[in-house]
């Protein structure tokens, strides 16, 4: 990996620190021709009973041809996220979609020519998580789509939804 590249993906490191802490968090965005190899979503603190929906429709290609494993959604803790840039700094792997530390939630390839897809993943290990898109044909590959999400705990035997985010404290170690 070159050093821009890894100065940006390094960026997104410090942009996801930086998420306000959010409490609702159900999110409508509109991603338009956009190549960027990373783009962070939201942030959310998972209880042991964490939910994210992720609905996505209106999705377009620039180019149909490409290995589409290697773009898609993935879930990661800011913590894993460091070793996820030192993985890909060591060229362990290419994509961050490779790496064992992400959860992925859902990869393109599994559109099968469909234009849209919901998506329902159980994140039952409690941490802070950042909901992230990975394109790893960025020069290749301009993504369109509307994206519609939404994170939140499920209360012990109610069931009840909770869009407030657990609170998780930066251990100083
Ligand atoms: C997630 O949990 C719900 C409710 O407990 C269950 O219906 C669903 O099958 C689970 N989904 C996955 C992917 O495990
Ligand atoms: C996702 O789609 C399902 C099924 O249509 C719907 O019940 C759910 O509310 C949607 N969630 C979001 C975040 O849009």
């Amino acid at each position: 990996m070159d050093f821009s590249s890894f100065q940006f993906l390094f960026s997104i490191f410090l942009l996801l620190s930086f998420f306000p802490f959010s409490f609702s968090e159900i999110r409508f965005s509109e991603i338009r021709n956009d190549d960027r190899p990373i783009v962070p979503f939201d942030q959310f603190g998972f209880t042991h009973n964490g939910r994210l929906e992720l609905n996505v429709s209106k999705i377009s290609l620039s180019n149909s041809n490409l290995d589409l494993s290697k773009v898609g959604f993935f879930l990661c803790t800011l913590d894993s996220w460091l070793h996820v840039l030192q993985q890909l700094e060591d060229g362990e792997i290419r994509c961050a979609l490779q790496s064992d530390l992400v959860k992925s939630v859902y990869t393109f390839n599994s559109l099968n020519g469909k234009d849209s897809f919901n998506t329902l993943y159980n994140e039952t290990d409690s941490d802070q998580y950042n909901l992230v898109f990975a394109n790893c044909h960025p020069q290749q590959l301009k993504v369109t789509m509307d994206v519609n999400s939404a994170m939140y705990n499920l209360d012990g035997k109610s069931n009840v939804r909770d869009y407030l985010s657990a609170v998780f404290f930066i251990k100083n170690d």
